[in-house]
């Protein structure tokens, strides 16, 4: 991502907010791991998307119409026993040079600069609530202003949030965007394949995660876009499932659900393989039902089709299937109405995708469901899960859990499925396996 294209999307911003708006928005904290280590850091997306910067301890503001200046950085300055110890620093040159703020101030002095650039400004556009101790000193700031104004000074009235003018802007990827999520879908791919060709029984399923990690780390994304799901046999059936610490089985499927991060985007991807060479006769019949529901919930991404029917078509394909092998009684409407299916499907099929794994956007605009529009990415994963003991749950299907997820980006005519390297036909997956 090239300093024009943050310039560009500010530039956007500001066209919204118009004069006499303030636009203020903290980077990411550092939190603790434990005593003096911190978590790898990573920056909020909403500031990473309008500045690039990815340091803690800065502040980003956007004044249109500002004659001094539109973009102001509050930012650690350079010091260099500091550096020495914990990093390199932007520094204030830095983020005027390299960063394109029109002026930069060390973020020691922001409760001092604060309150007087939000003098005379009409509406502050923030993220409320997601930050409280941020909220604090914003409300503190204004108070401040708010102070003065037996001086004649007016401090703003309306305070307004900035999500949704920016989650909208986010909803819409660039073409420079879309470059950075093809990267982090390429590694992705890399890594399940990797993960593919080295399974075999008795391996741990950390054993797994670790391919996956050197996958990403060789393919060029320093970090995972949220942490690895390795479940193999029973594990697949817990949704969230990443302790990753049970030995693999042969005769169990397991199920991988990972993507790398690059430049802050995310892939996001599951594929559902056998721990040994070959699906079984069950472990095939819910595979190839849970590939079916994919794929005609993939038909449906297409601009004007609104964000439910991917939904609707995989539950359709889901609750027939599941009808048909005898999982479940009654007639597919019958399962669909009632929604009986919920007992082995009961996740949603997608979401959008971006610089959060689980994307900002609305998924409702007026109390409809969101049409789609070229340029929106989303995923798309139905599954089944059918965890020994559920009721209807034969031996036959016990400990059976499938998800099949792909990144799709919804085009002008359709849509391109960004993670279609991926291999997951039966047969292109026990091509892979039989190799060792
Ligand atoms: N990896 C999280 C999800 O699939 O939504
Ligand atoms: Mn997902
Ligand atoms: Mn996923």
């Amino acid at each position: 991502m090239k300093a024009r294209d943050f310039a560009r999307r500010r530039q956007q911003l500001m066209r919204q907010m118009g004069d006499g708006g303030i636009a203020i928005l903290p980077a990411a904290p550092e939190r603790q791991r434990n005593r003096d280590v911190n978590h790898p850091y990573r920056q909020h997306s909403d500031f990473l998307y309008l500045t690039g910067l990815s340091e803690p301890e800065a502040v980003a503001v956007l004044m249109p119409g500002r004659p001094q200046g539109e973009y102001l950085l509050f930012c650690r300055e350079r010091n260099s026993e500091m550096e020495t110890w914990h990093g390199r620093r932007t520094g204030l040159e830095g983020a005027c040079d390299r960063y394109g703020a029109d002026d930069a101030f060390p973020i020691n002095d922001v409760d001092d600069i604060l309150p007087r650039l939000l003098e005379n400004t009409e509406r502050v556009y923030a993220t409320m609530g997601s930050d409280p101790a941020f909220d604090r000193r914003l409300l503190d700031w204004v108070n401040r202003v708010r102070d003065k104004s037996r001086a004649g000074v007016t401090a703003p009235v309306e305070f307004i949030d900035l999500d949704h003018l920016l989650h909208e802007m986010r909803l819409i990827k660039s073409p420079a965007e879309l470059r950075l999520m093809r990267k982090a879908a390429a590694i992705s791919a890399e890594a399940h394949i990797r993960a593919m060709r080295v399974c075999r029984p008795g391996l741990n399923e950390l054993d797994l995660e670790a391919e996956l990690q050197h996958a990403f780390a060789t393919g060029g994304a320093r970090h995972s876009a949220y942490p690895s799901i390795v479940g193999g046999g029973a594990n697949a059936c817990i949704l969230h499932y990443t302790e990753n610490a049970s030995r693999l089985r042969k005769g169990d499927l397991v199920l991988i659900d990972a993507g790398a991060e690059v430049e802050g985007y995310a892939a996001d991807i599951t594929r559902t393989f056998p721990v040994g060479q070959r699906y079984s006769r069950a472990q095939r019949a819910i595979y190839e039902l849970v590939l079916e529901a994919q794929q005609a919930a993939i038909e449906m991404v297409r601009p004007g089709n609104q964000w439910n029917a991917p939904h609707d078509a995989a539950v359709e394909v889901l609750a027939t299937g599941l009808v048909e092998l005898g999982l479940l009684k009654g007639r597919p409407r019958t399962v669909i109405n009632k929604g009986t299916y919920r007992r082995f499907y009961m996740h949603r099929t997608g979401h959008w995708l971006g610089l959060d794994v689980h994307d900002v956007g609305d998924y409702k605009v007026g109390g409809e469901w969101r049409v789609l529009e070229p340029g929106m990415t989303l995923t798309i994963e139905p599954g089944l899960y059918l965890p020994a003991g559920e009721k209807g749950v034969g031996p036959r299907w016990a400990d059976i859990g499938v998800r099949i997820e792909d990144d799709v980006l919804v085009t002008t005519k359709g849509h391109e499925v960004l993670t279609a390297a991926t291999p997951k036909s039966v047969n292109a997956i026990e091509a892979l396996r039989s190799r060792n």
